[in-house]
């Protein structure tokens, strides 16, 4: 007799989508700030047209200038109009949405001005029905953070989980966690004074990129490639995050954070994880971080004599970008003309476990780069060479790559043969694009990060013992270079692929950079 099994759908959670957020109040401290009007409410507006924001919801701008509600409301109106993925704006729903848009004026120390804060999200919540539900959004300078929730303590603000079972509040950290180990762990130390661990959200918005959840269902629901996934199939792995800007206006928070700081200990390190990690036991937040976790703790420190053989930097000078001439790093704003700070890395890494063991994933960030480009290439063991040696050309290797964006997809490179009487070999691809094939436009990462907040899944934000970890491996490297400034820079051409060291690093081993 033949039985048969139901099995649930383990990608279940992963996959579903239509979260219900809760009914509540989200604050953001520094919402005169570029990435409020840039991301966060463009965001929220979004998140309005889908239907996804909670039916009950407020929220409150917390900022040091003066302002009127209408004030910020015209200025979140302007920023929508310019920033949001959905254009026009949609006046309806626009003015639905502004009658819930509030501004609050207060120093981010001042107590008076946590008190009137409190009194006022209790008149809001009487008023949107928001149940004392709050998220502070901390989207200022990171030195203010701690100092922030002090005060959200002190006023009651946050509440005891072990007191309060009927409304919650919770926090979203914008990255940079801590600018090295030490202060990410002292920050730690402050704000778990007040804060519960599962009160915390630290936001890392490449987690909430619908091409990075996918990689999760990409490897974990696609047996033919989890099979093949590992040392005995796979040459090496490159990671790429290219951008063509500048730093801009950034001048000033750049020279402070740098390339390693800004894009590698989160946004690379987080990538890494996931093409490296273990299948979970389960799509539960807890199991996905652990497993997250055991990579960063496998990486290979890097070697304090020989580490300029396994992570460079760069700094890019003049050039060209899309046949516009462009500034050279040291003559940007607020940038010190003598500075060494570094807008390229390049790393090898090997993860040290049965899986990787002897799998190099080579890591290259950099800004002024010939276009924006996000990617994670995975190549293939060569085929045996015996069968081909007699034509004189080794076929290619297989090449699978996930492109993050733009142009987000995934392509498989393979080999054919040409029509014909010969038997010549040609390179091709076969390709997946998310546009065409979906149609729809994804949503954006922060509007994801956001609701997923609201309803409290902490899947997608960064766990303590992730950050750590990846401060572990990358804060002896911030050492090393303060005491060792770089021989030259700066050291590539912006519109180049970067500085030549980086193609010396992986040359050594035959191989050599993706062109993208
Ligand atoms: C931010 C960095 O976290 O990510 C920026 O601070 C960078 O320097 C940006 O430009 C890139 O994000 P995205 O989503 O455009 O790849």
């Amino acid at each position: 007799m033949v039985t048969t099994t139901e099995f649930k759908n383990p990608l279940e959670e992963a996959i579903k989508d239509n979260k219900i957020a809760d009914p509540c109040i989200l604050v953001i401290f520094g919402a005169t700030g570029d990435l409020t009007a840039r991301k966060l409410v463009p965001a929220l507006y979004n998140l309005a047209i889908e239907g996804q924001l909670p039916s009950h919801f407020a929220c409150v701008g917390f900022a040091r200038r003066d302002k009127t509600h209408q004030d910020f409301r015209a200025e979140m109106l302007d920023a929508i109009g310019k920033y949001s993925r959905t254009k026009p704006v949609d006046e309806e729903i626009w003015k639905n949405f502004s009658e819930q848009i509030f501004y609050h004026k207060s120093e981010f120390g001042d107590d008076e001005g946590y008190e009137d804060l409190d009194k006022y999200l209790k008149e809001l919540d009487g008023q949107f029905g928001t149940k004392g539900n709050r998220v502070f959004y901390l989207s200022t300078q990171p030195s203010f953070f701690p100092g922030i929730i002090q005060k959200l303590h002190q006023h009651k603000l946050i509440y005891d989980i072990n007191q309060e079972e009927e409304k919650w509040s919770r926090v979203i950290i914008e990255k940079p966690f801590g600018h090295d180990l030490a202060s990410a762990k002292s920050l730690q130390q402050e704000i778990t004074q007040y804060l519960d661990e599962s009160q915390i959200y630290r936001i890392d918005h490449y987690l909430g990129k619908e091409t990075v959840q996918n990689l999760l269902v990409f490897r974990f629901s696609n047996p033919i490639f989890e099979a093949i996934w590992n040392n005995r199939h796979i040459d090496h792995v490159q990671i790429t995050v290219a951008e063509d800007i500048g730093i801009g206006t950034r001048g000033k928070f750049w020279e402070e954070a740098g390339m390693l700081r800004d894009i590698v200990q989160n946004h690379m390190m987080q990538l890494l994880s996931l093409v490296g990690m273990e299948p979970p036991t389960s799509f539960k937040a807890s199991a996905i971080h652990n497993e997250k976790v055991k990579v960063m703790e496998s990486l290979r420190p890097f070697p304090k004599e020989t580490m300029d053989r396994y992570i460079v930097r760069g700094q890019y000078g003049t050039g060209y970008i899309n046949g516009q001439e462009v500034i050279s790093y040291r003559e940007e704003n607020n940038v010190s003309p003598t500075s060494n700070v570094e807008t390229f890395i390049a790393m090898e890494l090997f993860i040290d476990n049965w899986r990787w063991a002897g799998v190099p994933f080579y890591l290259r960030a950099g800004k002024r780069m010939p276009k924006k480009a996000t990617e994670i290439a995975i190549t293939f063991r060569d085929a045996p060479g015996f069968l081909f040696d007699k034509s004189g050309k080794k076929p290619d290797p297989n090449i699978l790559v996930i492109r993050i964006q733009p142009d987000e997809g995934i392509s498989l490179k393979m080999n054919c043969k040409v029509p014909g009487l010969g038997s010549p070999i040609q390179p091709v691809k076969m390709d997946f694009r998310y546009g065409s094939y979906f149609g729809a436009q994804p949503p954006e990462a922060y509007e994801r990060l956001i609701c997923d907040c609201m309803s409290g899944d902490s899947t997608l934000f960064a766990r303590v013992d992730e950050v750590l970890a990846s401060w572990r491996l990358l804060s002896p490297v911030l050492e090393a270079w303060a005491e060792n400034p770089p021989p030259k820079f700066p050291n590539y051409q912006s519109g180049t692929w970067g500085p030549a060291v980086a193609e010396e690093m992986i040359g050594r081993e035959g191989r050599h950079w993706r062109m993208i």
